[in-house]
């Protein structure tokens, strides 16, 4: 961890090499941070496995598909504390940072995501800080998703901290496209690019089409 931060952060800053003491202490400073995202992913990951084992034994159907998330990597933290401008700093990635401590959330139906949305948000421990329904606002290359900044509290041995955590809530269908999106954003020399965008903007109408007829027969034959 501390030699992918050193080299994350002297690429990105001109900092004299001869500073390792200061680095070391930086690292374990950040090496904590890391540890309070983590355990923030933990309790939103066990709220939802709660849901979720609740709802398979209450209910005939679990909204929540699969749970996966993420911690964003040292370099990446760097890198877009850089492109936005910001100082790289601990104090920074805290406040200025929503993303660093990832849930996603997979569902089989549209209706579900708002379900486990709602779920979530009206639990008292949990704040909402933002949303962004792009599903019912796409953005201009077809993705879709929603999307919420929360805070989260942690109860350490000697405070209790709010600990922001962004959750995507998708359909396997959504998940599906973008991941495939995803790689064409990241993969360098890509043949006829515009072409490529507008293939998968084709997709991701075809998939919001087919999610919302999906929608239409599970309501239908009374299983939502
Ligand atoms: P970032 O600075 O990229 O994190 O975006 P933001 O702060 O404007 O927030 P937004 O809610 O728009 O996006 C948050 C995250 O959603 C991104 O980091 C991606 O993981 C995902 N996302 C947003 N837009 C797209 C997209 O067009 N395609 C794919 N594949 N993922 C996206
Ligand atoms: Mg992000």
């Amino acid at each position: 961890m501390e030699r992918e931060l050193r080299q994350a952060f002297l690429a990105q800053v001109n900092i004299p090499e001869d500073t390792g003491k200061i680095f070391a202490e930086f690292a374990h400073q950040f090496e904590e941070l890391m540890m309070i995202y983590q355990c923030a992913i933990q309790e939103v990951t066990t709220k939802l496995d709660v849901l979720s084992h609740e709802m398979s034994v209450r209910r005939n159907r679990n909204p929540i598909e699969t749970v996966k998330y993420r911690i964003k990597k040292p370099k990446s933290i760097a890198e877009k504390l850089h492109r936005n401008g910001l100082p790289i700093t601990l104090e920074a990635v805290s406040t200025k940072l929503n993303d660093v401590a990832g849930v996603r959330v997979i569902c089989s139906f549209i209706d579900d995501i708002y379900t486990v949305a709602n779920m979530l948000t009206s639990q008292d421990d949990i704040r909402l800080l933002a949303v962004k329904d792009y599903i019912k606002n796409p953005k201009e290359n077809g993705y879709r998703s929603y999307h919420m900044i929360i805070e989260i509290p942690v109860f350490f041995s000697d405070k209790k901290q709010y600990v922001k955590v962004e959750v995507q809530i998708r359909t396997i269908a959504m998940d599906f496209w973008a991941s495939l999106e995803h790689q064409v954003k990241y993969k360098k020399d890509v043949p006829n690019p515009e072409e490529i965008q507008a293939r998968l903007k084709k997709c991701a109408d075809v998939i919001a089409a087919t999610d919302n007829e999906m929608q239409n027969i599970a309501q239908y034959i009374d299983i939502l």
